[in-house]
């Protein structure tokens, strides 16, 4: 039992139907996902990375429970996902938690920092009060942020530091599993990295795994053991990062790496960096 991966996702299939189409006569349904397999270890950092519209996010939001897929199996820990029918487990909800693009539009603009990390800790654990003002700020320790960043509204935070929160807000039900959607793409280069940084960081220190949905392969690099590359819907190619970089196999990750500019000019920016909070 040990042995066995965190997330094991066999042959999964997500087709949308209806909406979205303004052209009178279109098809009415999508294949964004055609039977994708692969597994994650307990503290592992897999990626997916492919072009807009291969299918990353609908895979993300199938391990999350908001779309339904029509074939295949998602297996949590043991747990058949698709199987849980209209509740899901507590447990569940706890383990596997999410850090979206945009921070400004993912945290709650009234809500100061404290109040939106003490809601998550009454709600998963029932703590309130003096305990869960003390345990909101231990989280916003752990993500780099100094305490009196709690009494802020998201709108008196950069970018980064909402990021930091939102990350905060994910850590807060102890997970295992972190998805994380593009959780880079709306920060400067320098920020970027800090934030790479965190989540590696926090990946050794929790032993968390790592859902890395990432259309840059130089962001990847920074936070993945495993990388595959999605192409319309598909898996080409799995392998260990540096493999992969230094060895594409399949003709469609040789065009994607050829087709980043920005590898090497931000390993500069990262070499460059000063540590610490922006
Ligand atoms: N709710 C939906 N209804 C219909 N089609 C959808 C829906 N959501 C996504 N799609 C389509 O499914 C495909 C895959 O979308 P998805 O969001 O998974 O791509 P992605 O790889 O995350 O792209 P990006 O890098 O741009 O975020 C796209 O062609 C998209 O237009
Ligand atoms: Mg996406």
């Amino acid at each position: 039992m040990t042995d066995s991966p965190l997330l094991q996702v066999r042959d999964l299939a997500i087709t949308y139907y209806g909406g979205g189409s303004i052209i009178p006569g279109r098809r009415r349904s999508f294949d964004a996902v055609k039977g994708v397999s692969f597994d994650i270890a307990a503290g592992q950092g897999f990626a997916l990375v492919g072009e807009s519209g291969s299918g990353k996010t609908t895979i993300g939001r199938a391990i999350l429970r908001l779309v339904t897929p029509s074939r295949g199996s998602i297996v949590f820990d043991g747990q058949d996902v698709t199987a849980f029918g209209r509740r899901t487990p507590l447990s569940f909800r706890r383990d596997v938690q999410v850090v979206f693009q945009d921070p400004r539009s993912s945290l709650n603009p009234r809500r100061t920092v404290r109040d939106t990390l003490m809601q998550v800790l009454k709600r998963h654990f029932g703590v309130a009060g003096a305990q869960a003002a003390a345990q909101a700020a231990e989280l916003l320790d752990q993500v780099g942020l100094p305490s009196y960043h709690l009494n802020r509204y998201p709108g008196e935070l950069s970018g980064g530091q909402q990021q930091r929160v939102a990350i905060a807000r994910a850590l807060a039900p102890k997970p295992r599993l972190l998805v994380c959607d593009e959780p880079v793409s709306a920060l400067d280069v320098s920020t970027q990295s800090q934030i790479l940084n965190l989540l590696a960081d926090l990946r050794r220190d929790l032993n968390l795994a790592y859902l890395f949905i990432s259309h840059d392969l130089a962001v990847v690099r920074q936070v993945a053991d495993i990388v595959a590359v999605m192409h319309r819907g598909v898996i080409v190619e799995t392998g260990p990062t540096e493999t992969l970089y230094t060895q594409p196999a399949a003709e469609y990750t040789k065009i994607l790496l050829a087709s980043v500019p920005s590898l090497e000019p931000r390993r500069r920016a990262r070499d460059a960096e000063i540590p610490g909070v922006q």
